[in-house]
């Protein structure tokens, strides 16, 4: 007997005896298991819990029906949100651009009376959440990008324009930022140009904007300056 058949004899052997692999595929299988319930639950936390513990939803003080109102006033989305004569963008619409219509209640609807009731009589503006509302330390000009960039209202906002409702607003608990900065998806996954607006998602459009580059303004990310004063 040579060296070489000890050793293939032994090998041999060793297939004959299969009690030990069945304990240790066990062993691998509880393993795995116990993986897959630990990532299902870490799933389930980070997509589902984890978002909602987050942030906190606040409703509007009135619900406000864009398509409605659209088609009722004559200049379109600049009757509420327009520009002063100095170039300044007016933003959230005040009582004074509802007061010639609502003066006196124009329907029943209970929307209409709890912003009769509550605001136009007693002469209070209405404080409306901005969902788009960027942190103070930075800048942004509505005239450098609705004329100079010629971009719609949507590239930015989505179709807010365009709804029957104002969608509750959610305020992160952490760094109390609109959910609107850092986006629905969780995971961070951007589909529409609206889905988020941090930092680098405005320095994203701003590099694949050409007449950015022959302008005097840098407005690439290095230039900290242009979008913080
Ligand atoms: C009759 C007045 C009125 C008209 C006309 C109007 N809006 Fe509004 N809009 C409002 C009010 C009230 C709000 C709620 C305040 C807010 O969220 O800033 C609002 C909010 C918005 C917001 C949310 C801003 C934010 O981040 O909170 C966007 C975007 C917007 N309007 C776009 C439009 C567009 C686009 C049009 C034209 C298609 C339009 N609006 C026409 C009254 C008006
Ligand atoms: C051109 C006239 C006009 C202007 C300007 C106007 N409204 Fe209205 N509004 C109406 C009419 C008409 C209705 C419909 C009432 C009905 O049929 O129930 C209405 C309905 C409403 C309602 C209840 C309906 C709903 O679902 O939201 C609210 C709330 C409201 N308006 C708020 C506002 C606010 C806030 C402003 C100013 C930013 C404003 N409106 C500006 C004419 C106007
Ligand atoms: C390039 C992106 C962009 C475009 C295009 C744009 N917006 Fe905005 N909008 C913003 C940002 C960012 C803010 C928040 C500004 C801040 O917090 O200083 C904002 C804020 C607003 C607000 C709330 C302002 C306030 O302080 O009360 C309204 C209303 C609004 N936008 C309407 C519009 C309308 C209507 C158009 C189209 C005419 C438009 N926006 C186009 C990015 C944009
Ligand atoms: C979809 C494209 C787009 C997005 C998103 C965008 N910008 Fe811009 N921005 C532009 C373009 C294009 C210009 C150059 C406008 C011009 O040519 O006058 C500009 C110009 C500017 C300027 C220079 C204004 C001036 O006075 O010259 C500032 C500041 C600025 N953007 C800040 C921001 C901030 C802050 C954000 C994010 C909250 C943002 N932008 C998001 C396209 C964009
Ligand atoms: C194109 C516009 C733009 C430019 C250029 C830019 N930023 Fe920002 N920055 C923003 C916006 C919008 C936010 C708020 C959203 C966020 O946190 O992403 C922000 C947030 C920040 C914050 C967090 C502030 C807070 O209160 O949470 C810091 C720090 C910061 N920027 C530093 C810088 C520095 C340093 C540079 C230059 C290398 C720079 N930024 C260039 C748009 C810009």
């Amino acid at each position: 007997m040579s060296r070489s058949d000890d050793a293939q004899a032994k090998e041999i052997e060793g297939d004959a005896h299969p009690a030990a692999p069945p304990k240790a595929n066990g062993a691998v299988s509880y393993i795995i298991l116990f993986f897959i319930i630990g990532f299902a639950l870490s799933v389930a936390f980070g997509w589902g819990l984890f978002p909602r513990l987050l942030y906190s939803q606040k409703n509007q003080p009135v619900d406000f029906n864009h398509k409605l109102h659209v088609a009722l006033v004559d200049d379109g989305c600049q009757s509420c949100h327009f520009f002063r004569p100095d170039g300044t963008f007016a933003g959230s619409p005040r009582m004074a651009q509802c007061i010639d219509c609502h003066s006196e209640m124009q329907g029943q609807s209970e929307n209409e009376a709890i912003f009769f009731e509550q605001y136009v009589l007693k002469g209070h503006e209405v404080p409306w959440r901005v969902y788009a509302r960027q942190p103070d330390c930075v800048f942004f000009s509505h005239s450098a990008h609705v004329y100079g960039a010629k971009l719609d209202c949507v590239t930015c906002h989505g179709r807010t324009g365009d709804s029957e409702r104002l969608r509750p607003y959610e305020e992160n608990l952490i760094s109390g930022y609109s959910r609107d900065i850092w986006g629905h998806n969780i995971a961070g996954f951007k589909q529409n140009t609206w889905d988020r607006m941090k930092m680098d998602d405005c320095a994203e459009c701003h590099a694949r904007h050409d007449t950015l580059h022959d302008s005097s303004v840098q407005t690439g990310r290095d230039a900290c300056f242009v979008c913080h004063k």
